[in-house]
Order: C-alpha cells, then structure tokens, then sequence
C-alpha cells in the first residue's frame, strides 16, 4: 500500500437534509442535522485510508472547537497531520450545506477567512517517506513552487492536482503533474461547452505529460490517455440517491488507489465511478465493509 501525502483543506460543514430544495424568502425546517469534518483534500485522503493506504495530511486548522472536531475525525481514520500548521486564533471554514432528501443534491454555502498552506510550511515535509503526493489547486504561486520542488527532487513521484474551480493562472500547472481531476464546472466554464470530450481535447497540448481525467456527474467520467486515447465509464448509480456530498472526492481517491495499485486508466476510470457512486447511496464518507 502507498504512503500518500495530501496538501489541501479541511473544514466543518453543517449538513441540514431538507425534505425538497426551498423557495427563496422562505423559511423551512430541517428534517436532520449532522455536523462533520469535510473539505477536498482531506475527504479524499479518509476514503484512501479506509482503502487501506498511509495517509498524512498537510494544511491548516486552527485550535478552536471545530478544529477540535476535525482533527478528531482524522485521527479516527488515522490520518497523520503533522505536517499542518496549526493556528492559535481564527476559525475554521465552514459550509453550510442543504441536503436534498428528494436527489441526495447538495448546494453549498462556503464561508472561509484562514491562511492557505505555503509553500514554506510545504518545504518542512520530508518528500522522501511518500509514493504518491496529491493537490488541490488553491493558491496557485505557493503551489506552482510546491510542484516544481518536489518534481526537483523526486522526478518519479507521481503528483496528483485537482481542478476544481477556474483561478487566474491555474494553467500553469497543467504541464508539472501527472494526473489531472477536472470537475465539470471548471470544465464548462474553461470550454464553454457541455462536452467533457472537447474540454479533454482541448487541454492535451497544454498537458501532453499527464493523465487527463474529468468526472461528469451522473454521466460518469471520461479520460484522455497522454498518447490521446479517449476513455469513458458510466456512472453506477446506487438504487437511491441519498447524498451527493464529496462524490467528486471519493472519485479522486478510487483514481488515486487504482493507479498506486498499478491498473491501467481504463481501470482506475471504472473503480472511482463505482466507488463514487456507492458513496451516493448512502450518508457520509465511511466505507461500507
Ligand atoms: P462533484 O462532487 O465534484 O460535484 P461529480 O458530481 O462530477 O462530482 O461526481 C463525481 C463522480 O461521482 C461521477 O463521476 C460519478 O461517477 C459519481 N456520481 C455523482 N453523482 C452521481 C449519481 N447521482 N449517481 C451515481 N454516481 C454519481
Ligand atoms: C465536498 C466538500 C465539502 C466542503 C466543500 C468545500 O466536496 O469538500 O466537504 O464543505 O466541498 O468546498
């Protein structure tokens, strides 16, 4: 099994499950309330550990009630967080989300005021313990030197980079890493198309290097190989939909665990989508056994 380091973010979220999506100006009760730890990169790392994986954590929290919370649900799943930084005042980012009990949607309100992870606190990590590193792409500067550091001094450890929402400069990136984890909104908004094909397509010469993946919802995901194969699985829909919450990061980890074991894209594309969508069928990030 790998040894994985992660860099990004944990927060609280305030999950309220709603019998149906309110009206605006309205005011609704919710059916349940559940308060947990979540955040990309650090939902991601809890499903590879569960998947039998090392995994350490590297961000920033702060030592408040909440980061309490956080913490404790990370050691749960033995995550190691020594690496972090750690924050004698602040508050936690926190999201407050509704949970559609109709579709298993989730809207997200994010609230964040917290220093991101540098790459000063990033040059403190000993890179030699790990075989898989993996990013969200949040302050692009500190994570373009992030990168280019650890691909100067372990040119064959794979990095792994998401792509969630469009930053200025966030192209940069694309050609320092080997896997790159689209999400369909950054997808659409950088192609301006609803065609996960053509986006892949039109990022290859920017990324010639690197596995292209980019996951479509309930259509599932598609992949282009670095000699330009297209690949596609569909997605596997549990028989009832009850969250959508961090489908896109479970999918990360099943692409992340595949491809330390070695399979093939093709494979990993498959694994992640089934492993996302049993996620869906069910509430939060444990994995049933
Ligand atoms: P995000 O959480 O970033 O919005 P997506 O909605 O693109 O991510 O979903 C990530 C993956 O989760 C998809 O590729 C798909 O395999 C799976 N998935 C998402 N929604 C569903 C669903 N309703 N039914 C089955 N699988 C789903
Ligand atoms: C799900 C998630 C939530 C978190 C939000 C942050 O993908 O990580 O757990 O609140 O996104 O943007």
């Amino acid at each position: 099994m790998a040894h994985i380091l992660g860099i990004g973010t944990a927060t609280v979220d305030i999950i309220n499950t709603v019998a149906s999506y309110p009206t605006e100006d309205t005011e609704i009760r919710a059916i349940k309330q559940r308060i947990c730890r979540g955040g990309n990169a650090t939902n991601t790392l809890v499903v590879l550990s569960q998947l039998g994986h090392r995994c350490t954590w590297g961000g920033v929290w702060v030592n408040e009630p909440a980061g309490q919370l956080v913490l404790a649900d990370l050691a749960h799943y033995a995550i190691d967080t020594s690496p972090c930084r750690v924050l004698a005042q602040g508050k936690m980012p926190t999201s407050y989300i509704l949970l559609n009990q109709q579709n298993g949607s989730r809207t997200i309100v994010h609230y964040r005021d917290l220093p991101e992870f540098s790459f000063n606190d990033f040059q403190r990590i000993n890179l030699a313990a790990f075989n898989w590193l993996h990013f969200e792409a949040r302050q692009i500067t500190e994570t373009v030197q992030m990168i280019k550091q650890a691909k100067q001094q372990y040119p064959h450890l794979p990095i792994s980079l998401e792509i969630e929402k469009p930053r200025p400069q966030i192209e940069q990136l694309f050609a320092q890493v080997d896997v790159l984890l689209f999400s369909k909104t950054f997808a659409q908004h950088d192609s301006h198309t609803d065609d996960a094909k053509l986006f892949l397509h039109s990022i290859h010469p920017q990324a010639p290097q690197a596995c292209l993946i980019c996951a479509w919802g309930t259509a599932g995901a598609y992949a282009l190989t670095p000699p330009g194969d297209l690949l596609h699985s569909s997605a596997f829909p549990p028989a009832q939909v009850i969250d959508t919450l961090g489908a896109g990061d479970v999918f990360n980890a099943g692409i992340i665990d595949s491809l330390c074991r070695q399979q093939s894209l093709a494979m990993a594309l498959t694994q992640a989508c089934q492993l996302a969508g049993n996620q869906c069928g069910q509430e939060g990030l444990q994995l049933k056994s």
